[in-house]
């Protein structure tokens, strides 16, 4: 059993394999991220890390899993954004963010796409905008359940374009996307990590991407403020976290690896390709990532309840 300051445990520590608990469907972005800095981590760590994706109710179950694990180190989380809008979405959920992990670091922040079917009607951002206002009940939007990225972002799209939408859950952007490829869905918000290939071999449509500046990956798309919905801007910060009971010592392991593979090579032409960046070293720090999370809660808090949009 973890838990108590054991120096020679920590001295050892990995002994075993270690485990990324992925929120979300294998081959989608979160699961990208975890598994392109999986590796330069298990090396610097001279251990073995194995990848699992526990999906389910929009990241929400594999945190809760997460947060009763053993705290030996062996069991570590990654999330996203969604660590910081579940507490505003559940009411009834089975951790604290705050309380019940340490932050280990982050990792990197991902712009998101606003994307449809390519035979979707509208063909620009304005077309799109007069295009919702007529046919918003019969329209699709795709997300990753109530606490993804994709469902926050989608809610934004609704609120700036004054619409409500038909929104279809997934359990990650990675089937979702395969539907939207597949012209099964209209549209959907979601993270360059994902959207970038299909949108360069045009297999869907992109309308703007939600940061300040435009993705270099994408030059010809227009940010969402350079389309007219300025109140659209969201980056979807990525960290990994263990149980709180974790020992120190294996904390700062882990931490010094997850800092170390920001700056694998491979790591960084990665997300460069995928229109994302890991964050600097200073950016990435277990400290720098709980006030992150900290600020992230304080600022998702007011704009989730004011949109009603809690689960059950
Ligand atoms: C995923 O990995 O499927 C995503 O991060 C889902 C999302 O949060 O939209």
């Amino acid at each position: 059993g973890g838990g108590e300051e054991d120096p020679a445990a920590a001295e050892a520590f990995p002994e075993d394999d270690i485990t990324f608990v992925v929120p979300f469907s294998a081959g989608g972005p979160t699961d990208t991220v975890t598994r392109l800095v999986a590796e330069p981590i298990a090396e610097e760590l001279g251990g073995t890390v194995v990848v699992q994706n526990v999906e389910g109710a929009g990241g929400t179950i594999a945190a809760g899993e997460v947060a009763a694990a053993n705290p030996d180190g062996y069991t570590v989380l990654m999330h996203h954004i969604g660590m910081s809008t579940a507490p505003s979405l559940y009411p009834d959920l089975p951790y604290a963010p705050l309380e019940d992990f340490e932050p280990l670091g982050l990792v990197t922040q991902v712009p998101m796409t606003i994307v449809a079917r390519n035979d979707f009607e509208p063909q620009t951002m304005e077309e799109l905008v007069e295009y919702v206002e007529q046919n918003a009940a019969d329209i699709t939007l795709a997300n990753a359940g109530i606490g993804a990225a994709s469902h926050l972002c989608g809610l934004l799209l609704q609120e700036a374009l004054g619409v409500e939408l038909t929104e279809v859950p997934y359990e990650g952007t990675g089937p979702a996307l395969q539907d939207l490829v597949a012209g099964e869905v209209d549209l959907m918000c979601d993270q360059t990590t994902n959207t970038t290939g299909q949108i360069q071999g045009g297999q869907i449509k992109a309308y703007a991407v939600t940061t300040p500046e435009r993705v270099e990956t994408l030059p010809d798309l227009p940010t969402t403020e350079e389309a007219g919905l300025e109140e659209l801007q969201v980056g979807v910060w990525h960290g990994f976290y263990v149980p709180t009971g974790t020992p120190e010592g294996i904390r700062e392991k882990l931490s010094a690896a997850i800092l170390a593979s920001l700056e694998d090579e491979n790591v960084v032409s990665q997300l460069g390709e995928l229109g994302a960046a890991p964050f600097s070293q200073e950016e990435a720090t277990p400290e720098a990532h709980r006030q992150l999370l900290e600020d992230q809660i304080e600022l998702w808090q007011p704009i989730i309840e004011e949109a009603g949009v809690a689960a059950d």
